[in-house]
């Protein structure tokens, strides 16, 4: 059993293998928020202490008492217009214009496995596996329920949430926010880790204690963006990769999002999590309900490494589907960088040739094969071969590349359009636009009002066209711009606010039709490189190309800032040319097939240009990657060194689940003279068992391994790389 409840206490108890969580029906029906942590056995009821505070003030039905206050009590769903005057869950404004909530336990039920969110992407898993709780909160004047869904997967110490808003009424009620989660926690020690970034610099961890008042991550660019990702830890001040406690929060969601912390007057912490309420205005019928995206929730007590560990299991392994999920992933090599727009044909069938002796597996076409699309001023939206440019069929074009025994992957922007194009043209009403503004381009191009069903049904059709003309068996989901100038042709204006929101439904919409009609396309991620790196996206694809720089040192440092909330198996990562197009800088071939080793591997550079040396060294890349698939994308992941901007080095390990073998990664990124020596202790071996580290003549025991560690070899100039392959004897 991993949901329990105490009548006498009226206490829920979610019970993970490592972790509980506790609430409580408290007074006046409130229901308080009692404890996520470590797991304890005992109910926790005695944690909360109604107590009169000035300028707190009470519910009508508290009477003469006045120590009960919805400002002062840690809940689990809180409303705004009361009296909590706190980061609120939940803001809505009745027929009559009244925007006040006041919710009260009503009932709760539970039962075996996970029910489904029809239209929004979330973690999944069997009857036997796990159980969900629904609390449900009631606010008789205003006729809104309030459905809290709590899903315990005890194996992976993961709990997930989000709501369902019902109006019970027979007007309509205004959803001005609407957040799928809130947790109270005790006290103020702690920090939240947020990840910021911008194009070619994502998610990189930004360490904030949190203090009276807020910190924020938020997009309201219309995706999860570079700028913020939806991924954010809660620590305790002293938790480190290896030790302390720590909670992460994942939205499994694509669009604008709002997450922080706030600690209030009494020096106790809120942390929240939802769509964001900027732009959005949602109108539920009487009748109807709004159902709010998932919030992935774990606690580690084993620091910041072993939350990203648990995160890598759960999203690998219970969010993502699909053939491939489990299953290697080929050796890709893309001409995005090889060629850009220039390319035939011909040219294609050439880099495969080459590539298929060095052991890739899959020649992905890029952008540039269809309409018009010579540069990225036209074409998007006109989804048809360009046979003149090919020079060919795309049948026979895959035919070829298929001959050469290599499989074959097309790119696609399906949500965008070019005013040059004879989509815009015959259909300009279906970008946004708002009314009397031409809409303002990026990269040269609109949005597409994913919102609405005729949009999706072309895009789905143009796309399906193509792909069943040929063999093809992967394809680059690309998305190139942020929204803006949002406003939809087919909304009423009292529904404008909801565009936003209806854009990413619609995105999912789309995604789910693909996936179910071509099953055994492998679907990768992509928004401008990392732009929409999500567990949102992650449902749908269980790879997303992690950045458009491909520079192996800026690299290091967007894969570390990626791993702490998603898995290895799904940071798309490739080997590209030198000078490095996005930075200029020069590495050797060695340390960026280190780096594009702890990802879905592959390449991006025109190999009929490699020295004999560089191909001999890309085979023995790509035997390497083959031979280690598992342990890489299916094993346990250490992140040894953070290799902020300034730090000479850095490392990671991976350790295969059997904890048999694993891998040591050792970046010399700057060289000095006279260099110190570099001693580093690895990390989930077994203590009893003997390794033995190729490449160095030692057997030693993973005791000795863990405790003491290695001496990493001296190197000659910056950025040099080696891998140590490490096995059980
Ligand atoms: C952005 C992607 O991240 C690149 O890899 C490439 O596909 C370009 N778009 C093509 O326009």
């Amino acid at each position: 059993m991993s949901i329990l409840y105490d009548e006498a206490t009226r206490i829920f108890h979610l019970q993970t293998e490592h972790s509980s969580y506790q609430m409580q029906v408290g007074p006046y029906g409130s229901l308080l928020h009692l404890y996520y942590g470590p797991r304890v056995e005992d109910g926790l009821g005695h944690l909360y202490t109604p107590k009169e505070r000035g300028f707190s003030g009470n519910p009508a039905d508290t009477g003469n008492d006045r120590t009960f206050s919805f400002d002062t009590a840690p809940q689990e769903y809180s409303c705004f217009g009361g009296a909590d005057y706190r980061t609120a869950c939940l803001e809505a404004v009745s027929a009559q214009g009244a925007g006040d909530l006041d919710l009260r336990y009503a009932s709760h039920r539970t039962g075996k496995g996970k029910p489904a969110l029809p239209g929004l992407p979330h973690v999944y898993f069997g009857e036997d596996e796990g159980e969900t709780l629904v609390v449900i909160l009631r606010d008789e004047a205003r006729q809104v329920e309030v459905e809290l869904f709590y899903s315990v997967l005890p194996g992976y110490d993961a709990i997930t949430r989000h709501a369902v808003i019902h109006n019970r009424g027979r007007e309509a009620l205004f959803l001005e926010r609407a957040l799928s989660c809130q947790l109270d926690m005790a006290g103020m020690g702690y920090d939240l880790i947020t990840f910021w970034g911008k194009h070619c610099l994502e998610r990189q961890p930004a360490r904030t204690p949190v203090r009276h008042g807020k910190i924020t991550a938020e997009s309201v660019r219309g995706t999860s963006s570079h700028q913020q990702n939806p991924f954010v830890i809660l620590c305790e001040q002293g938790t480190g990769e290896e030790q302390g406690e720590c909670w992460g929060l994942s939205f499994a969601y694509s669009g604008n999002f709002l997450a922080g912390a706030e600690v209030d007057q009494l020096g106790n912490t809120r942390v929240f999590m939802g769509i964001h309420p900027q732009g959005f205005r949602w109108q539920v019928k009487g009748g109807g309900a709004f159902v709010t995206p998932e919030v992935i929730l774990c606690h580690s007590s084993q620091g910041l490494g072993g939350l990203s560990r648990q995160y890598h299991r759960l999203l690998r392994e219970r969010l993502c589907r699909g053939e491939y999920k489990l299953a290697r992933r080929p050796i890709l090599i893309n001409n995005w960088e090889a060629t850009y727009f220039d390319f035939t044909g011909e040219k294609l069938l050439k880099i495969a040739e080459e590539a298929a002796s060095l052991g890739v597996e899959m020649l992905v076409m890029d952008d540039g094969w269809f309409g018009a699309r010579k540069d990225d001023y036209r074409g998007l939206g006109d989804w048809v071969v360009n046979e003149a440019k090919l020079g060919m069929t795309l049948d026979q074009l895959v035919k070829g590349i298929n001959a050469l025994g290599l499989k074959f992957g097309i790119w696609f922007e399906p949500e965008m359009v070019n005013e040059d194009s004879d989509l815009y043209r015959a259909h300009p009403d279906w970008c946004f636009r708002t009314p009397g503004r031409a809409p303002g381009r990026s990269r040269n191009q609109l949005v597409l009002d994913m919102g609405r069903a005729e949009v999706r049904d072309y895009v789905f059709d143009a796309m399906s066209a193509v792909l069943n003309s040929a063999h093809v068996e992967y394809v680059k989901w690309d998305m190139n711009r942020h929204l803006a100038n949002v406003w939809s042709a087919a909304l009423p204006p009292e529904r404008q606010g909801e565009a936003y929101h209806r854009y990413v439904l619609g995105v999912y919409e789309l995604m789910e039709r693909f996936v179910t009609a071509f099953p055994h396309i492998l679907l990768e991620g992509c928004s401008g490189g990392g732009g929409r790196f999500d567990a949102g996206i992650l449902y749908y694809s269980p790879q997303i190309w992690c950045s458009d720089n491909t520079d192996a040192v800026d690299r290091i440092r967007i894969q570390y800032g990626t791993s702490f909330g998603y898995p290895i198996s799904a940071v798309g990562s490739h080997v590209s040319a030198v000078p490095n197009h996005q930075t200029g800088r020069v590495t050797p071939l060695s340390l960026r097939g280190d780096v594009a080793f702890c990802g879905t591997f592959g390449y991006e550079l025109d190999v009929s240009k490699l020295s004999e040396g560089e191909k001999a060294e890309i085979r023995e890349q790509t035997a390497f990657y083959k031979k280690h698939y598992f342990t890489i994308n299916q094993g346990d992941y250490y992140r040894l060194t953070d290799p902020g901007i300034s730090q000479p080095y850095a490392a990671w390990q991976v350790v295969n689940r059997e904890k048999g073998s694993a891998l040591l990664f050792y970046a010399r990124l700057s060289a000095q003279g006279n260099e110190a020596g570099v001693r580093l202790k690895l990390q989930g071996l077994v203590p009893e068992k003997r390794y033995h580290i190729h490449g160095t003549g030692l057997t030693l025991t993973g005791n000795t391994l863990m405790a003491a560690g290695l001496e990493m070899p001296f190197f000659q100039g910056d950025n040099q790389s080696i891998v140590w392959e490490i096995e059980e004897v």
